[in-house]
């Protein structure tokens, strides 16, 4: 085995202002299930995390429920400490954001960067309440958009027309604390000097493996426009950490955010004593690689600042971001107010993580896409995938080994079942490279692909039937399908950790590692050991149980759509031929339908049309096409860069929104958010799709 590899990483800290739900489980999940593939391959990793504390938003929260930052910060953290906990996140340490190792280092990171000169003074106007007494962060300050008139939006940008303003801009502001119309005052400042980092940052941006190429594409704009200097100073009152010598400023949230990283493990080295301090992991010359796990709306704080902040204080950076997508429901944004944006707390009542754990990684990926959670497929994979295919194949094996059989295995494999045996080893390398890539998704189809394998031996086998007839050859066959269920165990275990432990103790072996499996001997386990006692791995998941998730009328809703006819990815044509039902085509009528493999090499939207989006699409031609695609609600443009989609080539040129369209791309989904690309897989642009 290479040399031991030494980790720190670290999901995105949640704010402490309310329970975790379903979204921030992706993360923690994601950032889990590579923590635990790491560890089981002989790595070291360091796994810490912490509350976000500061900032008006929690202050605010906090008054509205009659307690005090420091109070509501502490019920939070034990509420989102037992939730991580019992989704089976392994957590070396989950401190917070407002401790005294957090103070020190975020002193001491600004003292590096004032000693560096990088701290600059500059005044700026900033509305203020006179009543409230205090500055209003952008948010906190309401009123109609200046461009496109719409009433009641944020001081920072308009939902309705996207336009970003100051919010001294809009019209008729008002403060969102108390409603009377704020007022414009000067103060003081501090201000990181970014701008003067672009061309290191620009270099280290786009260095291979730091990020996703689509994301780094996306940063690229900030780029072309220049990078500003970062406001890193609050005006009191703040709940956060004074400014060493500055008279009633604060550090602002986001300078000490992200230092909750080193906190939290200067906290774990503190606890553990693995390590002098957190600078044995964060000197520059640490042997530790650090990787931070994001979603896709905070890698402008994470790739732009906190880089170069650690440059400048003389830390170490992070070698990688992985930045992940959201989590809609049924195809729609998760809502409070509908009751759909589901506590972790309120899954855990209703079933066993494990089946999320499971399903998430089912949809998870190397890039930053969305992914849904369906209900009806939520169920239908981890019953037909977790409980029927690998389930079954564990159960059958062990209860004909442990039962009729006496539950001796037998010392050598026999014919057949080496070379099932064999030929699941062989997919051991592709499943190593899909964890290290984070394609959680294709280790997934791999394993169930095994697991089908061994299945289809076990019905040709039928050792069921042998057990009384030929009971060494169904020994021999049951003991090389229960070294496939042992290896299936280590696939799943980063993934089902509590599921696949049932399962090693059942097989009668302490977990089988990657660590293991770098040097796999055939048979896999010793056939000398003992079994346990086979019993179901997990019951199957109820619909009862996933409908506790979501509000009765949330359900009927979202029933009423799923049976509505499924809208066209593209704009619906102006005739009523949209409700006829589809006409009946013989094969000749599909086959003159030119689909082809695409490649997105651009993507912007398509102004004063808010579902379109304009694509320059390479299909193997030589000049790419230009394709409008009716796809804006549900894919960001910077996401789809790099994106492999299926074309149809041959449709006539038609003009939408004044743009010439060469194409049309196919997606499924009911429409709106809940549209999906259908994916060709790694093929080149060009390749036909049949
Ligand atoms: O967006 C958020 O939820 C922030 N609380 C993430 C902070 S991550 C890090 F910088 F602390
Ligand atoms: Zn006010």
């Amino acid at each position: 085995m290479p040399g031991k590899k030494k980790f720190l990483i670290t999901p995105a800290l949640p704010y402490a202002n309310g329970p975790l739900h379903l979204g921030h489980m992706v993360e923690h999940v994601q950032t889990d299930i590579f923590v635990r593939y790491q560890r089981s391959a002989g790595n070291e990793v360091v796994f810490v995390c912490a509350d976000d504390t500061h900032g008006t938003p929690i202050e605010l929260y906090a008054a509205k429920q009659g307690l005090t930052p420091e109070a509501m910060v502490a019920e939070v953290w034990e509420s989102h400490r037992a939730d991580l906990r019992d989704f089976g996140v392994s957590l070396d340490t989950f401190h917070s954001t407002n401790s005294p190792e957090n103070k020190h280092y975020s002193e001491l990171i600004y003292e590096r960067l004032k000693e560096a000169g990088d701290i600059l003074r500059r005044s700026i106007r900033q509305t203020y309440c006179e009543v409230d007494r205090r500055f209003l962060p952008d948010r906190f300050v309401r009123g109609t958009c200046p461009n496109c008139k719409s009433p009641d939006q944020y001081g920072d940008a308009c939902e309705v027309c996207g336009k970003t303003y100051q919010p001294d801009e809009l019209i008729s502001p008002r403060c969102a604390i108390c409603g009377t119309p704020p007022v414009t005052r000067e103060s003081e400042h501090l201000f990181f000097a970014l701008s003067r980092h672009q061309a290191w940052l620009q270099d280290v941006v786009r260095s291979p493996g730091f990020l996703h190429p689509a994301v780094a594409n996306q940063l690229q704009a900030f780029f072309d426009q220049g990078l500003q200097d970062w406001d890193i100073s609050r005006d009191a009152p703040y709940f956060g950490f004074p400014i060493p010598g500055e008279k009633d400023k604060f550090f602002y949230v986001w300078l000490d955010a992200p230092i909750g990283y080193v906190s939290a493990t200067e906290k774990w080295a503190k606890d553990s004593g693995r390590a002098r301090s957190a600078m044995d992991l964060w000197a520059e010359d640490s042997d530790t690689e650090i990787r931070h796990f994001i979603g896709k709306d905070i890698v402008y704080f994470h790739a732009l600042f906190w880089p170069t902040v650690l440059k400048v204080a003389r830390f170490k950076r992070p070698a990688k971001l992985h930045v992940h997508g959201h989590l809609t429901l049924n195809g729609e944004k998760m809502s409070k107010s509908r009751g759909t944006l589901i506590g972790a707390r309120a899954a855990l009542e209703a079933f066993d993580p494990a089946y999320i754990r499971y399903f998430y990684a089912a949809n998870l990926g190397p890039g930053p896409e969305d992914f849904d959670l369906s209900l009806p497929e939520f169920r239908a994979r981890v019953n037909g995938e977790l409980v029927n295919n690998v389930g079954n194949l564990a159960n059958r094996t062990l209860s004909l080994l442990t039962g009729p059989l006496g539950g001796k295995l037998a010392s050598a494999p026999g014919e057949a079942g080496k070379s099932l045996l064999e030929g699941a080893l062989a997919r051991v390398p592709e499943v190593v490279a899909s964890y290290e890539s984070l394609d959680f998704r294709s280790v997934v189809r791999t394993i169930v692909e095994v697991s089908q394998s061994a299945n289809q031996f076990l019905q040709a086998r039928a050792p069921w039937a042998k057990v009384k007839t030929d009971p060494e050859v169904a020994r021999a066959d049951l003991s090389d399908a229960s070294d496939v269920v042992a290896l299936l165990a280590a696939f799943l275990t980063p993934i089902v950790p509590s599921v696949t432990e049932k399962l090693f103790a059942q097989l009668g072996t302490p977990p089988l590692t990657f660590a293991d499996l770098a040097k796999p001997r055939v048979p896999l386990l010793p056939r000398g050991r003992a079994l346990g006692t086979p019993s179901p791995l997990l019951p199957r998941l109820e619909e009862a149980q996933v409908n506790k998730l979501v509000p009765a009328e949330e359900l009927a809703r979202l029933a009423a759509k799923a049976t509505a006819k499924a809208p066209r990815a593209e704009p619906a044509p102006a005739t009523g031929e949209k409700d006829a039902p589809p006409e009946e085509i013989d094969i000749d009528a599909f086959a003159r339908v030119a689909l082809k493999v695409g490649q997105v090499l651009a993507a912007e939207r398509v102004p004063k049309a808010d579902k379109l989006l304009k694509l320059t699409v390479d299909v193997g031609e030589g000049s790419p096409r230009t394709v409008v695609a009716g796809i804006a609600e549900a894919y960001a443009p910077e996401v789809l860069v790099g994106r492999k989609v299926v074309v149809v080539a041959n449709l006539k040129p038609r003009a939408l929104r004044g743009i010439e369209s060469r194409g049309m791309l196919l997606a499924a989904g009911t429409g709106g958010a809940s549209l999906r690309l259908v994916d060709p897989g790694d093929l080149p642009p060009g390749s036909p799709v049949k």
